[in-house]
């Protein structure tokens, strides 16, 4: 049996006929700022059809995001929970680019620990509905207690959640997949031919970042009981790109699954004041160089590369002998011990050339400028969208979480080129970063990336698309909100 698109069955003119019905709806998203940034995005989107946001995170998370655009702020409510202290946490850390990888874990369990003051602002908060992230699988029994609804709002890719299969595969222990291998093609319920599946050492990885398991509740549990105890799944991406990966949701799901549109990037500023004087300077350096020949270099906010992997970047992007800007994050928080080096006489030899940038920097404004010709990404899905806004192509170099899928839909594509990897261990060589960077940003060889991205612009990124996924979503959010009050809106 196939689960029916949800959107066919609901009956619109019922539901606009009540279109002054404003909504309170609860955005509470995982500790992490890859995650917070697209919820934001949603909450300004809701809060621009009138109704009320209340997006709430830990004080110092919340002190570090941007304010509300000024017509919003009425709308858009910041709300400040302080984090319940647990052992083995840093002081101050309370998103995970805080704090190296082996101690996520203890964030994790300081979340869980948010449950009790969650709980107390729910209480009083009159709320219709809730949105939460993967991490707070407790959120559904806390939502009933106060006769709320629950939505699972999936930052990951209809493809990976796909990848990741039922629910219930996830709650106990996948009877299909049990070895490592098994996540390197893909699974069963994926009804056609598809080349989405992780490499060996992307998986690898993955294993290795989830066994130490100290707060209590593995990433995959929580993954999974999120799923099966809301009310309606919505994911981030579109129907019309990816149609048969929705289809995929809705039927292992069995459960209403709504896509939110790509979400574009609206400007996130990090919360820097200096936001201005930081941008003048890396503008100033950009228009010196020559048109569309620069590589742009990040990993995003959560993604640290190994040292011998940073070697052989910055070898790489030397080689390839293009002016490159490359932001690099050596730590994660302040107690990370492991700083990352950049090879010895690395930075006074590409002096003038490239920029190695240690702070925060302005994405979006960085690949809108002509001189960037190449964005060498670890394709987290919020870069993957900037690229695309920008038209920039792209050059995939995986680390982490769902990176490795969000590639191979890329690859598949020919929407960006992946740096050659020894497929058993993942290594890579500074030869293969440089023809990588070169085959994209000028090579002949590398026009259909520079053409695909310009080409798949639209179908990704259309605004009117965009609103609709928003107006549906709330027309679907409004027609099960107060069953005693509303109408009846489902067609028999
Ligand atoms: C999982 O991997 C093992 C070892 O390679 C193999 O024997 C088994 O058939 C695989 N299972 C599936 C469902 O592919
Ligand atoms: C956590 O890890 C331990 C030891 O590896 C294991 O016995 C336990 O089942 C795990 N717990 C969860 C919830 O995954
Ligand atoms: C930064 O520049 C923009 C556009 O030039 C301007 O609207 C904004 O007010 C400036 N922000 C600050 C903090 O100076
Ligand atoms: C990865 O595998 C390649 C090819 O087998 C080998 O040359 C290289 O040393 C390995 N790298 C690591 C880090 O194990």
């Amino acid at each position: 049996m196939v689960f029916p698109d949800p959107l066919l069955h609901v009956d619109y003119s019922a539901i606009m006929a009540r279109d002054d019905e404003k909504l309170h709806i609860v955005i509470f998203p995982w500790l992490a700022f890859g995650h917070i940034i697209p919820n934001l995005e949603l909450a300004k989107h809701i809060a621009q059809k009138g109704h009320k946001v209340s997006f709430v995170s830990t004080t110092r998370n919340i002190e570090r995001l941007p304010k509300p655009p000024p017509n919003l702020a009425s709308l858009i409510t910041y709300v400040k929970l302080p984090l319940p202290k647990v052992d083995n946490l840093p002081k101050n850390a309370e998103a995970t680019a805080d704090v190296p990888y082996d101690v996520v874990q203890y964030l994790k369990k300081a979340y869980d620990a948010l449950q009790h003051p969650f709980s107390h602002y729910l209480e009083s908060s009159n709320a219709d509905w809730i949105f939460y992230d993967f991490a707070a699988f407790w959120v559904p029994s806390l939502a009933s207690r106060f006769g709320m609804k629950t939505v699972f709002y999936s930052i990951f890719t209809p493809p990976f959640m796909a990848f990741m299969g039922p629910a219930s595969y996830m709650i106990d222990n996948d009877p299909i997949r049990t070895k490592p291998e098994n996540f390197t093609v893909p699974p069963p319920w994926v009804p056609f031919s598809s080349t989405v599946a992780f490499h060996y050492y992307e998986i690898m990885r993955i294993v290795d970042s989830v066994s130490d398991n100290d707060s209590g509740t593995s990433d995959t549990y929580r993954l999974g009981a999120s799923i099966e105890n809301c009310d309606l799944v919505a994911v981030r991406g579109c129907t019309e790109l990816e149609p048969e990966w929705f289809q995929v949701l809705r039927d292992i799901y069995r459960k209403p699954v709504l896509p939110v549109g790509q979400l574009p990037s609206s400007g996130f500023n990090g919360g820097d004041e200096n936001e201005n004087d930081t941008w003048r300077g890396i503008k100033e350096w950009l228009d010196k160089q020559a048109h569309g020949r620069v590589v742009y270099v990040a990993f995003g906010s959560e993604a640290k590369p190994r040292q011998e992997e940073v070697n052989e970047i910055a070898l790489g992007l030397e080689k390839s002998e293009l002016p490159f800007f490359w932001v690099l994050r050596v730590r994660r928080g302040a107690s990370d011990t492991e700083v990352l080096k950049l090879p010895e006489g690395f930075e006074e030899r590409t002096k003038g050339r490239g920029v190695v940038w240690r702070g925060w920097a302005p994405q979006l404004k960085i690949l809108g400028h002509g001189s960037v010709g190449g964005f060498l990404s670890h394709s987290g899905w919020t870069s993957v969208v900037e690229a695309v806004q920008n038209e920039t192509p792209l050059v995939l170099l995986t680390f982490l979480a769902d990176q490795g899928i969000n590639a191979r839909v890329l690859e598949e594509r020919k929407i960006g080129y992946p740096v050659p990897r020894d497929k058993l261990n993942g290594s890579f060589t500074s030869d293969s970063v440089a023809r990588s960077v070169r085959l994209v940003v000028l090579d002949d060889g590398g026009r259909v990336y520079r053409d695909n991205i310009k080409e798949v612009k639209n179908l990704f990124l259309n605004n009117q698309r965009q609103q609709k996924y928003i107006h549906q979503l709330l027309c679907h959010l409004r027609s099960r909100s107060h069953p005693k009050k509303g109408e009846r809106v489902f067609r028999d």
